[in-house]
């Protein structure tokens, strides 16, 4: 993996605060992926209780058609303090309030891509997407490098680990969750995952500055997450996630105190394409900043993944063939997002 980006990194808060009219052309998308706002934007995603997915008889059947048919829900009662949710945005919106040469300090290398940045992917002159980030390694806690965390606001540092392990007990729960509404036995996916505490997990505090042309550029390119499970908090006050729903993107409307959870590849390779990883993209607006924060819980990276065996038949044969975590996701790091291209390139029958 290159030692370094293409091209200087621009930060896209400094650009936005320059007041600037016009989008420069690096951040100017083909017409064909810039932003579509449909009628169907109305429509909610599902919303699960956490506290009777296992209770009621309908609970997990609810899971389950919300994985094959949107690939996405909220969660409600997901047992994450309201308060703490709240904090860690504020922290995170501070850290970004911060100066640039204060963030600059942490700037990020395509080699881990932990800390400060501004563009995902090497490929030059890429178009950009309207976004700076902070990207931080999380599970297992032997790659944990807290020095390499913000230091300011002052809290920050705490406020991560604090929500980071709520966050984890509500992914140890999901992945539970999954696996029986498979109808797998409830540690299976987890043990396919390599085990609670050999899991791995990282977090993305994503900030989506305003912009004077949002129609012609995006906050975040079309993807779909390359892990198991991501866990978004919202911003409180300003939409943009936008989840593909057939030819139409849908924008998310977030229940108040609720969690957005969505399936990575690793679970429609596990699932053999049951449960789908969902294409999603953000839109951003020319009124207000967006801050959003997404905790990446993903299998143990140096095991193979590939479609659980009891979920194959005669007819359903394994449609993905086996990798390990590590060697997939460093494509998304190469090329940044596209759209679903990664996870069909695995079809078995390519
Ligand atoms: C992501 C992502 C959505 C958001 O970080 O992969 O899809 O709302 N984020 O910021
Ligand atoms: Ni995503």
């Amino acid at each position: 993996m290159a030692a370094c980006w293409p091209e200087p990194i621009v930060s896209v808060q400094a650009l936005s605060q320059t007041g600037l009219s016009t989008v420069p052309n690096r951040y100017v998308k083909p017409a064909h992926q810039r932003p579509v706002y449909n009628s169907d934007a109305e429509m909610e995603i599902p919303v699960l209780d956490m506290s009777d997915v296992w209770e009621k008889p309908e609970g997990l059947r609810r899971v389950r058609s919300a994985c094959e048919e949107w690939g996405f829900f909220q969660v409600v009662n997901h047992g994450v303090n309201h308060a703490l949710m709240e904090r860690v945005r504020g922290a995170w919106r501070e850290f970004f309030e911060l100066p640039l040469e204060e963030k600059r300090k942490y700037a990020n290398s395509p080699e881990t891509y932990e800390g400060y940045g501004s563009r995902l992917g090497v490929v030059k002159d890429a178009k950009l997407d309207w976004s700076d980030y902070f990207y931080l390694n999380y599970l297992p806690s032997s790659i944990r490098n807290p020095s390499k965390w913000p230091s300011q606001p002052p809290k920050i540092r705490e406020l991560i680990e604090e929500y980071g392990e709520e966050v984890r007990n509500l992914c140890e729960r999901l992945v539970k969750t999954l696996s029986k509404s498979l109808g797998l036995e409830t540690n299976h996916l987890m043990k396919a995952f390599g085990g609670e505490d050999k899991v791995g997990a990282s977090l993305r505090a994503n900030f989506y500055p305003k912009c004077p042309q949002p129609h012609l550029t995006l906050g975040l390119s079309s993807h779909s997450d390359p892990g198991g499970i991501t866990i978004v908090l919202p911003d409180e006050n300003v939409a943009g996630l936008q989840v593909r729903r057939g030819d139409c993107w849908v924008t998310v409307k977030s229940v108040p105190n609720a969690l957005i959870v969505n399936i990575g590849d690793q679970i429609q390779i596990l699932s053999n394409g049951i449960y789908k990883s969902v294409e999603h993209q953000v839109i951003v607006n020319s009124g207000m900043d967006r801050v959003s924060l997404a905790l990446f819980y993903n299998p143990r990276s140096n095991i193979p993944i590939g479609p659980v065996k009891e979920l194959l038949t005669e007819n359903q044969p394994a449609l993905y063939k086996p990798i390990r975590f590590d060697e997939y996701r460093l494509l998304i790091r190469q090329k940044g997002p596209s759209g679903k291209n990664q996870v069909d390139s695995l079809l078995a029958s390519r």
